[in-house]
């Protein structure tokens, strides 16, 4: 039986070979004394690879981004953040639990906000004289939209509109180095420019768990604490930390890889009558609104994963994705051209 060609998200790899290998081999210590060469190599790399002067190891992204949040704020401070984030939608109410913040949600486009949103909604309000807005989140590339990437000046003027109303800007860049790949930057171009930046090891990277955070030496000091306050300070943690290495080394590169069969995969799915929006697939996420096949969701993924493909639910009703990573080869991208509109061709018929 062929093998499931699973694109549900880029967070379904399988380490490999080679990345099992490192972390058999890792040299590791007491993370929590400081003292895991594996780790510190990991968090020095990872600081010069996003431009900043220092960085944290920690168990996940979700981990990084409520961290940051802390740092960034005092409790009753409002957060400002788009409105599909992933700090908005998945973090459970974090920022409220950890840093007693206040959301207030902006509606993007794309997953982008602009200069003008963030001014407005950083405006001390006559009402509510002590309310200030004290942090603004952004997320590149953005998971709910789609994968979509911040262009760089835009972002510079969002950026440059919180600092102005004097706000820290914290990136959620779970998928940054997607981003830099797309748009053939140095990762440090999207990520420097932000107080701090979080990123994910065990999305496009492949590793089996762990993320970052990125900022000043004395904002990661103080992050420092706050991983303990998690419980997120660990042991010999090196054995995770190898396999980072090894996808700085190994797996960065072919992120391209990633992002061009997406691109293939959605021209393959147009070309075969499949309502993908092309103009909105600019990493390795692929959207496709079943409701115009006359399909409801559930049922659309339930005919493809019957089919051996997986896609998976997003935030809006109607859509679903595909993700591609690691662990899907081109060879699995035409067979999907060939089972995905197989799967809802009875869709296309009722519509
Ligand atoms: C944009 C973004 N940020 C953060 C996270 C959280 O990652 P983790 O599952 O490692 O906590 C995710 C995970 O999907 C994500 O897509």
């Amino acid at each position: 039986m062929p093998r499931v060609i699973d694109l549900r998200s880029d967070t379904v790899t399988q380490p490999t070979p080679g990345m099992r290998k490192a972390i058999a081999e890792a040299v590791v210590g007491d993370e929590q004394k400081r003292e895991d060469p594996s780790v510190l190599e990991l968090e020095r790399r990872v600081a010069e690879l996003l431009g900043q002067e220092a960085a944290v190891f920690v168990p996940t992204a979700t981990m990084a981004n409520q961290i940051a949040l802390k740092l960034h704020s005092r409790p009753g401070d409002v957060l400002l953040a788009e409105e599909h984030s992933h700090v908005v939608v998945y973090e459970y109410g974090g920022a409220a639990a950890h840093a007693g913040l206040m959301t207030r949600v902006l509606a993007g486009n794309g997953g982008r906000l602009s200069g003008d949103q963030v001014r407005e909604a950083a405006a001390p309000s006559s009402k509510v004289a002590d309310q200030r807005a004290a942090v603004l989140s952004l997320e590149d590339t953005h998971n709910n939209a789609g994968g979509r990437v911040w262009p760089l000046a835009e972002l510079e003027g969002v950026v440059s509109a919180a600092r102005e109303a004097g706000l820290a800007v914290h990136l959620d860049g779970a998928r940054i180095l997607n981003a830099a790949a797309a748009q053939r930057v140095a990762p440090a171009e999207i990520a420097g420019r932000f107080d701090t930046a979080t990123i994910c090891l065990s999305k496009g990277l492949g590793c089996p768990l762990g993320a970052l955070l990125a900022g000043s030496r004395e904002l990661i000091d103080r992050a420092w604490r706050e991983k303990h306050l998690f419980g997120g300070a660990m042991r010999q943690a090196g054995i995770v930390a190898a396999a980072g290495v090894y996808a700085l080394d190994h797996h960065v590169e072919r992120l391209a890889d990633d992002n061009a069969r997406a691109r293939r995969l959605a021209e393959g799915l147009v070309a075969a009558g499949l309502p993908v929006d092309l103009e909105r697939v600019e990493t390795n996420f692929v959207q496709l609104d079943v409701s115009l096949l006359g399909l409801d969701r559930a049922d659309a993924l339930a005919r493809l994963a019957e089919a051996g493909v997986g896609l998976s639910s997003t935030i809006h009703p109607t859509v679903v994705r595909a993700v591609t990573h690691l662990d899907v080869t081109d060879e699995d991208v035409d067979r999907a051209l060939e089972l995905i509109p197989a799967a809802l061709g009875a869709g296309i018929a009722s519509v």
